[in-house]
């Protein structure tokens, strides 16, 4: 039996009623992990008066209990982690699914200050219960610290904490499912992406991960929402996908191609096209569009259909610029890696010509964070070509 029923200090239980209903609602709707546990937290730390809330999730994997906490409104999150076997008392909370309430937490032994010290916050009064699922399994632990008329919590608090983890469970789960589900999306299109670039990529991970970055910082730039931005970020990393179609004598040819090999290897992008047709996810339609477009060129002279201006689909015309900035800054079997200052230079130089203008301007803006993921790559290649005459070098 929940005592919601006995009033609280500072709200009637009319406001309160009000508050878990509103509570219900929202959390249900919310279906992102990171977002889910905010509301949450905020919602707990408002209905029992408190100065803080932390909502900790147990890692099956690592025998860990984490938590992000917000450092403050808009800052970054900070991610804690516990080993579930430890001594103290949120640990212990996760393992016998009891309740501990310290009505002085820095005078108990199992209190640790080491979020305190982390957060730079003061824990005073402070209780924890184990959060459950229907099946009762404990899923990990809702704390709240320091009630604002600096009583020590009490049975009422115990109750009402506990029943805003009955209600919560639920959609912490499905939550965490399709976090899962998310991850495990972005693990096999990061893997089939990595399988494209292995053969002729030095270092295929940091150049998959500069241009997803790269792809990003210019959609933000533009403007883009951050679901949408998100969306180029994780799909970026396929526009080359193509290329696993491509023999071997063409991909790695350590010189120039010639005319014919080139026509050939245009083809990735109909290939890539091909392997990504039809996808039913955002992300995977997405990189359909970039692993076709990413070679048109704005001026029409590009390839494989010569298509020109905003009829080159946006995040194909944003994969591009990352794309070819990229390919410019790193060695390849063909090329010798260029200075970021003369790839910028010629990134400038192809607006309104390889480049959508808009973008080429969105790029010069995000150039300073472009330049620092580069920082390391002129130490390891230190030959670095003398003089960049665009297109000189192109076939045909
Ligand atoms: P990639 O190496 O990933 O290069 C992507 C794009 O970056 C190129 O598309 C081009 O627009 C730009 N780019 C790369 N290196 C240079 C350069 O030295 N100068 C200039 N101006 N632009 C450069 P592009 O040309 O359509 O080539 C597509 C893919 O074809 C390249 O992907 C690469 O895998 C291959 N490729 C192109 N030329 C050669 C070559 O001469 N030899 C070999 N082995 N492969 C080549
Ligand atoms: C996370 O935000 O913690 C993981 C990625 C996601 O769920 O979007
Ligand atoms: C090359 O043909 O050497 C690279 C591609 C280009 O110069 O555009
Ligand atoms: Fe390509």
């Amino acid at each position: 039996m929940q005592d919601f029923s006995h009033p609280h200090e500072r709200l009637t239980a009319e406001q309160k009623l009000h508050l878990l209903v509103e509570f219900g609602s929202r959390i249900s709707s919310e279906l992102h992990l990171d977002k889910l546990l905010d509301i949450i937290a905020q919602q707990i730390t408002q209905m029992l008066d408190a100065g803080r809330c932390t909502i900790y999730l147990k890692d099956d994997n690592s025998q860990e209990l984490w938590s992000k906490i917000a450092q403050g409104k808009g800052l970054e999150h900070t991610e804690i982690r516990i080993p579930l076997n430890s001594d103290g008392f949120i640990a212990l909370v996760a393992r016998t699914g009891q309740t501990i309430n310290l009505p002085n937490a820095y005078e108990d032994p199992r209190f640790s200050i080491d979020v305190d010290i982390v957060t730079a916050f003061r824990t005073h009064a402070t209780i924890a219960v184990p959060l459950k699922n229907n099946a009762g399994e404990v899923l990990g632990v809702f704390q709240v610290a320091n009630k604002s008329d600096g009583t020590p919590f009490d049975k009422s608090d115990e109750g009402l904490l506990k029943l805003l983890g009955t209600l919560a469970a639920g959609s912490i789960e499905i939550a965490k499912l399709y976090q899962e589900v998310r991850v495990a999306q972005l693990e096999t299109i990061y893997r089939l992406a990595v399988t494209a670039e292995y053969r002729d990529q030095q270092d295929t991970r940091q150049h998959l991960k500069n241009i997803s970055i790269i792809s990003y910082l210019l959609a933000l730039s533009l403007g883009m929402s951050k679901s949408e931005s998100e969306l180029i970020k994780n799909a970026s990393p396929l526009h080359d996908i193509g290329k696993v179609a491509l023999a071997d004598n063409i991909l790695l040819k350590p010189g120039k191609l010639t005319p014919e090999e080139f026509e050939t290897m245009k083809s990735h992008t109909i290939y890539g096209g091909r392997i990504l047709e039809g996808a039913h996810s955002k992300v995977l339609q997405m990189a359909h569009k970039m692993s076709l477009y990413h070679h048109e060129k704005w001026n029409g002279s590009g390839y494989p259909k010569g298509l020109r201006g905003e009829d080159i689909p946006l995040e194909a015309r944003i994969v591009t610029v990352a794309d070819v900035f990229d390919a410019l800054c790193v060695f390849r079997v063909y090329k010798k890696a260029w200075r970021t200052e003369e790839a910028l230079a010629y990134i400038k130089d192809e607006s309104g010509k390889s480049f959508d203008p808009r973008i080429v301007e969105a790029f010069q803006k995000i150039y300073p964070s472009v330049k620092r993921l580069y920082a390391h790559i002129s130490v390891n290649k230190p030959d670095i070509k003398k003089s960049s005459v665009p297109n000189k070098t192109k076939p045909n």
